[in-house]
């Protein structure tokens, strides 16, 4: 199986969640979107986390999860009083893993992977190494998506997720 078809098969029920699709509505970090650099992430992720014989079926349920926090960051703030983007660095780990437990079976490093993925601004550190790699992924992802355009690098990546959800 090619890498592309395991990370799919890996993710399948996530990566079919009308809910998660919906985060294509939301922009994340310039011209990506949430379901784009949830996807990247995650794929990343996997690359580095097989090749370290580590558990990419957490690697991959949970940095798809890792931003799943259902709102869009940049806008939201306006509407409430305290300014939803002010807070949104150090919340939305929070959020993400209360949405993702609610729809979907959450394991014990997948939620480690979504509530400390925003570790040092949120204090507790992650305690598997699967945590650990998708908070580096994240941070890289993050950092190329704001300064680099790499995107198109990954472009046969979202296109062949789109192809399979059409089809699944
Ligand atoms: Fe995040
Ligand atoms: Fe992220």
């Amino acid at each position: 199986m090619n890498e592309y078809a395991e990370f799919f098969e890996l993710g399948f029920d996530v990566l079919m969640h009308p809910l998660f699709i919906r985060q294509n509505n939301y922009f994340q970090h310039n011209t990506t979107t949430l379901f784009e650099h949830s996807i990247l992430v995650a794929y990343i992720a996997y690359l580095v986390g097989s090749k370290l014989g580590l558990d990419t079926q957490s690697i991959v349920r949970g940095a798809l999860l890792h931003d799943f926090f259902l709102y869009d960051w940049h806008t939201e703030g306006k509407k409430v009083k305290k300014p939803i983007h002010k807070k949104h660095g150090f919340k939305h780990a929070k959020y993400a893993y209360e949405n993702a437990s609610f729809y979907f079976t959450i394991n014990q490093k997948e939620k480690d992977i979504i509530t400390k993925h925003m570790f040092p601004l949120n204090i507790k550190p992650p305690i598997y190494y699967e945590s650990w790699l998708v908070n580096f992924v994240d941070d890289y992802v993050t950092f190329s998506e704001y300064f680099k355009n790499n995107k198109n690098k990954y472009n046969n990546l979202i296109e062949y997720i789109y192809a399979k959800l059409k089809t699944s």
